[in-house]
């Protein structure tokens, strides 16, 4: 699937947020090694720490079926463009990256933003 396509199916996903809290919406969608596509939304808590983000969201949706290597994530926020990964996310996602690397999609200002996922998370945590 195009990347385009890929950003515009988080931006779909962004709006199904649930973020009365922080008014953020997030919405991401990953894309695995066989080619299939997992959407994903922020939700937030009463309790919050509790919060989920989207990218764990959709992330968690691939695992559940059975896709562990993903090749690539769009994330969309309509509160700030480039929408980049926190850190939690970016650990999650060191657990699922292909063989042949992730791609990292946002929307910039001027067009999309592609980066290399260990470009932007470097040295990360592993057992
Ligand atoms: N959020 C995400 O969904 N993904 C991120 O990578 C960072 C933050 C959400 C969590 C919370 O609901 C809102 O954005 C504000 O932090």
């Amino acid at each position: 699937m195009e990347y385009t396509e890929l950003l515009e199916r988080a931006k779909a996903a962004s709006e199904k947020a649930y973020a009365p809290y922080s008014k953020f919406k997030v919405g991401a969608c990953v894309l695995t090694e066989n080619e299939k596509v997992y959407t994903g939304c922020n939700f937030e808590n009463s309790s919050f720490g509790l919060t989920i983000c989207a990218e764990r969201n959709a992330i968690g949706s691939a695992v559940a079926d059975g896709e562990l290597k993903i090749k690539a994530i769009a994330i969309y926020s309509p509160n700030t463009k480039p929408c980049y990964p926190c850190g939690a996310c970016r650990q999650v996602m060191s657990e699922f990256v292909s063989d042949s690397g992730l791609d990292i999609i946002t929307e910039a200002e001027n067009g999309i933003d592609i980066k290399n996922f260990d470009e932007i998370f470097p040295e990360g945590f592993r057992l």
